[in-house]
């Protein structure tokens, strides 16, 4: 509420606000609601609405999978491959323990699901170690244990900074699940700022997962959506518990049009998101505070997270000021950004011009100097 109040003030007073919380934040382009105006639609529960069709194919084709379903968020997605893949009651994925399914999506996979999540820690740069993924897989389970059904992974990671996961670690993932004929899920909610950064098709970095979900609603600046792929068998499955959820959707068309435009449009663009990102970082990195940490090397996409050290700041008051400007301040900028234990997180998009990124430097920089 604190927030929203003091934005509306500093709105009214004319300063600059760069909201650089998430790229969830992003709004569809005047292309994209062009393409809402003129969209066919039709009644998707029927699988007869010929936008959400030409999406769905479009997807399978870029992601080299056998089909995909639109669905409303990546949170959706990611629940809806977890109750696919686990459907016997006492199953158990593997997880890193700093993935968005264990961390958010409020335990979904619990509560909903009925999913037991087993832990692996991340390692920094998304991974986790397939040694410990080994053990944790339960060979012939017995009465007393949860049976293993599947594996997430993450890519770009969220928490890791934007991460793009290294694609042998990837392929060592999936050898070792088949192994033990054990399903691989990528949450790739960034994937196309991963396959952007990687110079790859996307169908190259979902190669050794069975499913991979997206979002359209990021970077990608859709209003609304993910997608969810795999093979036709999957998504039947997926198709049913979607419906259940109540996420079936009629004439959605008008938002799948958007998600067209988008993979025309928004894809190559997100390298801009990724120069910029780089350029907050830089700067941060090169005031040599002792309170203010970033990793410059690991900023590989559209994330920057820094860390404090909480001893000497409280992260809440670095943030808080951050988006407060005081008649004092001779930097009339506030700048927003999402904050949890000893992080600040930035997130940059397509509407952070190249001129707003100058600005919330100035202002990052007055406010770290001013601690
Ligand atoms: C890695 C990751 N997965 C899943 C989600 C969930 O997406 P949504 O907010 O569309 O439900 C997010 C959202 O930020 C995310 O960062």
């Amino acid at each position: 509420m604190y927030e929203k109040i003091n934005v509306d003030l500093i709105r009214n007073s004319g300063i600059r606000i760069v909201d650089l919380r998430s790229d969830t934040i992003s709004r569809p382009t005047p292309e994209m609601r062009e393409a809402m105006y003129r969209a066919e639609v039709g009644d998707d529960v029927y699988v007869e609405d010929a936008t959400v069709n030409a999406l769905e194919k479009r997807c399978a084709e870029l992601l080299g999978k056998e089909e995909a379903m639109f669905v409303v968020s990546g949170t959706m997605a990611n629940l809806i491959a977890v109750m696919v893949h686990c459907n016997q009651r006492g199953s158990e994925l593997i997880s890193g323990d700093k993935g968005h399914t264990f961390k958010f999506e409020q335990g979904g996979t619990a509560h909903i699901a009925g999913v037991h999540t087993s832990i692996i820690k991340n390692n920094d740069d998304g991974t986790f170690s397939l040694d410990e993924l080994r053990v944790k897989i339960r060979k012939n389970p017995d009465m007393h244990e949860p049976v293993t059904s599947l594996i997430i992974v993450e890519n770009t990671h969220n928490l890791c900074g934007g991460k793009v996961v290294p694609l042998e670690w990837l392929e060592k993932v999936s050898n070792v699940a088949a192994e033990h004929n054990i399903p691989v899920h990528m949450d790739g909610a960034r994937m196309m700022n991963a396959a952007v950064y990687l110079k790859l098709p996307p169908s190259r970095l979902v190669r050794d997962v069975d499913t991979v979900c997206f979002c359209l609603s990021k970077g990608l600046g859709c209003p609304i959506g993910a997608m969810l792929a795999g093979s036709s068998s999957f998504i039947e499955k997926a198709r049913r518990v979607r419906k259940a959820l109540g996420g079936g959707w009629r004439q959605a068309g008008v938002l799948a049009a958007p998600g067209l435009v988008a993979l025309d449009s928004m894809v190559d663009r997100l390298q801009v998101d990724h120069i910029h990102a780089l350029k907050i970082a830089k700067a941060i990195a090169e005031l040599n505070s002792p309170v203010f940490r970033v990793d410059v090397s690991g900023v590989h996409t559209n994330i920057v997270i820094v860390h404090l050290d909480t001893l000497r700041v409280d992260p809440s008051d670095f943030k808080r000021r951050l988006m407060t400007v005081d008649d004092s301040d001779p930097v009339k900028v506030a700048v927003k950004c999402s904050q949890r234990d000893d992080w600040v997180r930035l997130v940059t998009y397509w509407e952070v011009t190249d001129d707003d990124v100058d600005h919330a430097i100035e202002k990052i920089r007055y406010v770290v100097g001013q601690f």
